[in-house]
């Protein structure tokens, strides 16, 4: 099972601004530069992501990955069903929720982020690739790309991409 953080930061790390911001990220566009996006959303088979990323995506979009089966990972009870049956929160952990994915039979997950709940997976092993958009951006604060826990890892770069506006698309696996 393959469990992918793929997520944007600016240079200095961070996936948002302190309050949540993301508008300095530059736009995926449906006809036009979508830095790799929808081959990308097209190759994962389920969708992970913490609460915040998920109240974030419900107050500007409507929901972007219907049909797709997606785990919300939250430990608030107010949360206890969803009305989309494609959508579940769970306040298990990341190794539990791995492994029912694997049950499942999924092959490939996104992980969306955020920032702490890629460190949960992190620390406990589970992200076995990374795909960062660098974006040529310093934002100074913010949420961090990965919440510092858990120990030192090597990593193997496996594909860049440069795109004309300055942002890098690094790829890389954990080193075996
Ligand atoms: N630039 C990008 O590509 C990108 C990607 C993703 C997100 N974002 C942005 O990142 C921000 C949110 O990131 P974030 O790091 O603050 O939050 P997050 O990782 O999205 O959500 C964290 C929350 O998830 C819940 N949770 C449940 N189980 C967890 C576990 N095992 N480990 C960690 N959290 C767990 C906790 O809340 P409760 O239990 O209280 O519900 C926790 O506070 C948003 O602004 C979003 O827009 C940016």
């Amino acid at each position: 099972m393959e469990i992918v953080y793929y997520a944007a930061a600016s240079l200095d790390s961070f996936i948002a601004t302190p309050d949540g911001g993301i508008d300095w990220l530059p736009p995926i566009e449906a006809d036009g530069e979508d830095y790799g996006y929808h081959d990308f959303y097209a190759s994962v088979d389920a969708v992970l992501m913490g609460s915040a990323t998920y109240e974030k995506i419900l107050r500007h979009a409507a929901w972007p990955y219907a049909g797709k089966p997606c785990w919300v990972f939250t430990r608030q009870r107010r949360y206890a069903k969803s009305n989309d049956a494609n959508i579940q929160f769970t306040a298990a952990s990341p190794d539990h929720i791995a492994e029912e994915l694997e049950g499942q039979g999924l092959k490939r997950a996104w992980l969306v982020g955020g920032g702490k709940l890629a460190a949960s997976f992190r620390e406990r092993g589970l992200i076995t690739t990374y795909g960062i958009g660098i974006v040529p951006t310093i934002l100074g604060a913010g949420i961090p790309l990965l919440d510092a826990r858990g120990l030192l890892e090597q990593l193997t770069l496996t594909g860049c991409q440069t795109y004309p506006d300055g942002t890098v698309m690094l790829w890389y696996r954990k080193a075996a």
